[in-house]
Order: structure tokens, then C-alpha cells, then sequence
């Protein structure tokens, strides 16, 4: 994690590119002479549909995530970000567009794609810490006993948990029991990993400390991240690429670089600055707003 001067950072949040409606009209990669996207999210769609109505959650989202970015879908409450990370796990399929990983379409969920929730409940209770961590690698066939136990061993370590391999998680705080759930997530060792605002049901204190962790352990292990949050203070901090999303149905107005950024910009001017032109972009009033919002009858 580097510490920036006023000048760089100020150059770190200029808008990459602006988003066409149509995904013809979207040049693939701003990036220049980059590699295949890892992750590929063309003009995708997604709708729930009750007996009642269909409301629309995101509209023609496009965006490509590279390998060991760590890539930001920031929008206000609603605008469909958990919709999105569902469509890339595998749990919603679009209703147009589509979503590649590595080369091959996203039908259904997959090993290769891990989520961590906000939810603090998302570990079995009657499991200890390691047993936790063991079970996915073992239900999914992924290793024999031996090596699933010491791999756990190996991402319980990395996220300061060894003391705790033992205890249960109502023993642990709520930053401790996200950490499980992250070393879990990365002991399956997924093409990407997704999150979804992991931090925001902690204290300030400890979200600030949780994305300080999650940055080193980035540092390390260099891993794809797909990370959903709708504080823009966090997007700058943890993402080098940032989506704004419009508000309800999302639709992507632009892309920022915001690789410049750590915990260490935090109080200075150059990051206030980028906060607030973000916080601009993201409320202003959208001249395209896509037909039949918020929700259309049926
Ligand atoms: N299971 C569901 N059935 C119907 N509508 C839903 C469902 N889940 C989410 N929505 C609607 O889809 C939109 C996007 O939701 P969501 O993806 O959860 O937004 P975000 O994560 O950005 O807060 C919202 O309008 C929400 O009310
Ligand atoms: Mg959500």
C-alpha cells in the first residue's frame, strides 16, 4: 500500500470511461492492449418477477473485471447491486446479456465463485472456526481430508485466526466471524471472489480495520475481487476500479480509477475531493432513465 502525494491522488478519480446505453457502443477495455477480461458482464439485465409485477433490478450493465482487480459496483441502496453479484454467482440468470467467466458462460453456481455476505450469521453455529473453513473444501470434493485441514490451517492463519481455530463463532466479534467467512471464501481458492458490503453492519472502527485487512491480504494473495458497497469512502479505499451505478434499475454512468487510494488518502483533500465528485455522479438526475421504473405492472 503505497501513501500518496496531493497530486497523484488527485489525478486517480477521473472517469475512465462514460457508458453507452447500448453494450455495442461500449469500447471492451480502457485499458489499452490488456489481456481477456477474467470476468466478462455484457448488457445484462435482471428482472424479479412475482404474480404481480416485474420490477427491473439493473438495466444493460456492462463491465469487465481483470485478473487480481479489485473491482467496486458502488450505488445507492436498491440499485441492484446484490442482484448483480447473484447473476455472477450463478443464482439469477439475465434476462438479457450475458456474463463470462474465464472464457465459459455462467449458467449456475460454481466453486469458482465464492460470496461473503454482510450477514454475520452466514457461518453454521455448531461448527468451530476450522470445521467452517474445512467443510467447503471437503462438500465440494475439492480435497481429501488432510490437505482440506491444512489449507484451512494456511487462511485461517493469513487472517489472524490460528488462536481461534477452535472456538465457535458466538465466541467471536462480528470482525472475527467476516474474517472466517473470508478465509473460507479464499481457502477455495475461486477464480473470483465476490462480496457483498462485507463490512457495512461493523463499527467504523472495525470496517476500517476489516478493509485495512482485506488490502493486505489482497498484498499477499492476489486474488479477484468483485466487491459491492454503496459508501463511496469504501469503494475509493478498497477497489482500483470503481462502477457508479444509477440509481433503481442500475445502469452503469461510469467508471473511475481508483487505484491511487488506500486508507492512508483518507483525510487528505485530494480524497475528499474524488468523494464528492462521486457522490455528484452518483445523484445527479439520469436523463436515460430506462422505461417502466421503478416497477412496471403486469
Ligand atoms: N426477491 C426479490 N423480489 C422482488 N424484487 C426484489 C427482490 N430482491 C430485490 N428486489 C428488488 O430489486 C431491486 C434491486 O435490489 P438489490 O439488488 O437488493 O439492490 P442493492 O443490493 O443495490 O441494494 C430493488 O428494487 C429491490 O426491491
Ligand atoms: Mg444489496
Amino acid at each position: 500500500m503505497t501513501l500518496l502525494t496531493a497530486d497523484r491522488a488527485a489525478q486517480a478519480v477521473v472517469p475512465v470511461q462514460r457508458r453507452a446505453v447500448e453494450p455495442a457502443a461500449v469500447p471492451a477495455t480502457a485499458v489499452g492492449s490488456a489481456p481477456a477480461p477474467l470476468l466478462r458482464v455484457a448488457g445484462v439485465s435482471l428482472e424479479y418477477r412475482t404474480p404481480e409485477r416485474v420490477v427491473r433490478a439493473t438495466h444493460r450493465v456492462d463491465f469487465d473485471v481483470y485478473e487480481a482487480d479489485r473491482f467496486v459496483l458502488l450505488g445507492p441502496s436498491g440499485c441492484g447491486k446484490s442482484t448483480l453479484l447473484k447473476a455472477v454467482a450463478g443464482f439469477i440468470a439475465p434476462i438479457e446479456g450475458e456474463i463470462v467467466l474465464g472464457g465459459v458462460p455462467v449458467r449456475e453456481p460454481g466453486p469458482d465463485r465464492i460470496v461473503v455476505f454482510q450477514e454475520f450469521d452466514q457461518l453454521p453455529p455448531w461448527k468451530t472456526v476450522a470445521q467452517n473453513v474445512v467443510f467447503p473444501l471437503r462438500a465440494s470434493g475439492v480435497l481429501g481430508r488432510r490437505e482440506a485441514e491444512a489449507r484451512a490451517r494456511h487462511y485461517i492463519d493469513k487472517v489472524g485466526l490460528s488462536q481461534f481455530a477452535d472456538s465457535y463463532p458466538h465466541q467471536l466479534s462480528g470482525g472475527m466471524k467476516q474474517r472466517v467467512a473470508i478465509a473460507r471464501a479464499l481457502a477455495m481458492q475461486p477464480k473470483i471472489l465476490l462480496m457483498d458490503e462485507p463490512f457495512a453492519a461493523l463499527d467504523a472502527l472495525t470496517r476500517r480495520k476489516m478493509q485495512e485487512e482485506l488490502l493486505a491480504l489482497w498484498d499477499e494473495v492476489r486474488f479477484t475481487l468483485l466487491f459491492v458497497t454503496h459508501s463511496i469512502e469504501e469503494a475509493l479505499v478498497v477497489g482500483n476500479r470503481v462502477a457508479l451505478l444509477s440509481p433503481h434499475p442500475g445502469r452503469v454512468r461510469a467508471e473511475v480509477n481508483s487505484h491511487d487510494f488506500d486508507l492512508h488518502s483518507v483525510g487528505s483533500s485530494a480524497f475528499q475531493e474524488a468523494v464528492q465528485r462521486l457522490h455528484e455522479r452518483l445523484f445527479e438526475s439520469d436523463p436515460n432513465a430506462a422505461p417502466g421504473t421503478p416497477a412496471a405492472p403486469r
